[in-house]
């Protein structure tokens, strides 16, 4: 075994079995189940007026004869998804330890407090059902590095996702960068690749998730600066970046907490700046929307509801952004709900992009 954090958390050949188990139980979830639940749907509403919104469809979804086996597998997925993982963790911890102490050889600075406050819902929510969090020990942060493995379903290892939304920026010549919640970063990483002159800084509460992240950037060479820091309180002067990023953040914040987020990166971002939110929406499709909602609430996303019925928008705007705009993102091309396969769950992404005047 090396030091190298991405050996040590790399998929051992005796875990493939549960690996795959995990990601067949989630690919059958999405598959054939979700199609099962359209027919049914598609039986129930027959020759009845179409519901066209998520309100219209919750009572016709709820009294769907498989909606039940939905809802249990998907919690029993993600229950056994931090199951098996934390114990793969267990058996890597003291690798783990060595491998996160600081180094001679690390790149870019790393910034915890000593005594640092943390929002409310942040210490007594356990989001995604992860028992003790992200954030509590350097566990927590591996066994979410290694549990995205599986969410993404595999299309994420080498964070391709992460890597398309930077491509896809169009932000000019950025030379100050700001990445909000950043985990262990994912998106910082692919910010620091697409603009490798520019000066990167990723922030999040969680500080375990903030060293896994300079341990992974120190093994790829990539030079960022990592800070632990509430996304409502930043802590930079006035007109400080020229792009402030955050993706996959929002619908975990209540609402008060992202129109206060909203305008610190206003705040922090230079007259002519960028804020890019990448966020997996609604799609007007009664019956995934009202499906993506229950699977939110199962997986302990619990401000995601009210999230998804505000106009992010219009919160940028009130916020101070001069111009803002959302719009759907297919990185790989898949259309949800409509494209190649109607039957199957793809995760749809969506953009808000917010100018500075
Ligand atoms: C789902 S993760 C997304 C991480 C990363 N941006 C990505 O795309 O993989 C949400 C992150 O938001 C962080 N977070 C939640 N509330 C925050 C706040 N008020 N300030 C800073 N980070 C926060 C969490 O610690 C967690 O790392």
């Amino acid at each position: 075994m090396t030091d190298s954090i991405f050996d040590i958390l790399a998929w051992r050949d005796e875990e493939i079995p549960r690996v795959r188990t995990l990601l067949g139980m989630r690919k059958f979830w999405s598959g054939p189940l979700y199609g099962q639940l359209r027919e049914e749907y598609e039986r129930m509403t027959d020759g009845k007026p179409t519901p066209e919104t998520a309100d219209e469809a919750w009572p016709i979804v709820d009294a769907l004869p498989s909606l039940p086996r939905w809802a249990w597998l998907d919690r029993h997925i993600q229950d056994r998804l931090w199951d098996d993982v934390g114990k793969m963790v267990d058996d890597r911890i003291e690798a783990l330890s060595r491998s996160l102490q600081p180094k001679n050889d690390d790149l870019g600075t790393l910034r915890i407090e000593a005594d640092f406050t943390y929002p409310e819902y942040y210490e007594t929510i356990d989001f995604h059902r992860q028992d003790g969090g992200i954030w509590r020990e350097d566990r927590g942060a591996a066994v979410y590095a290694m549990g995205a493995r599986v969410i993404h379903v595999g299309r994420n290892n080498d964070f391709q996702l992460h890597d398309a939304f930077a491509d896809s920026l169009d932000a000019g010549e950025p030379q100050e960068i700001l990445d909000l919640a950043c985990g262990f970063g994912k998106t910082t990483f692919s910010l620091k690749k697409k603009y490798p002159n520019a000066h990167v800084e990723g922030i999040d509460l969680s500080a375990p998730c903030l060293r896994l992240g300079r341990r992974m950037a120190t093994e790829m060479g990539l030079d960022i600066d990592w800070r632990q820091a509430d996304m409502e309180h930043l802590p930079y002067d006035d007109n400080a970046f020229d792009l402030v990023t955050t993706t996959m953040t929002l619908h975990e914040l209540p609402l008060d907490a992202i129109r206060q987020s909203l305008a610190e990166a206003c705040r922090v971002l230079k007259p002519g700046g960028t804020l890019v939110a990448l966020e997996n929406p609604l799609v007007g499709e009664p019956l995934r929307d009202v499906l993506t909602q229950y699977h939110s609430q199962i997986i302990v996303e619990p401000f995601h509801y009210d999230f998804r019925r505000a106009d992010m928008a219009e919160f940028a705007k009130d916020a101070g952004f001069t111009e803002a705009e959302t719009h759907a993102w297919s990185p790989f091309g898949d259309k949800p709900g409509t494209a190649t396969n109607p039957r199957s769950w793809v995760t749809p992404w969506s953009w808000i992009q917010a100018y500075k005047a």
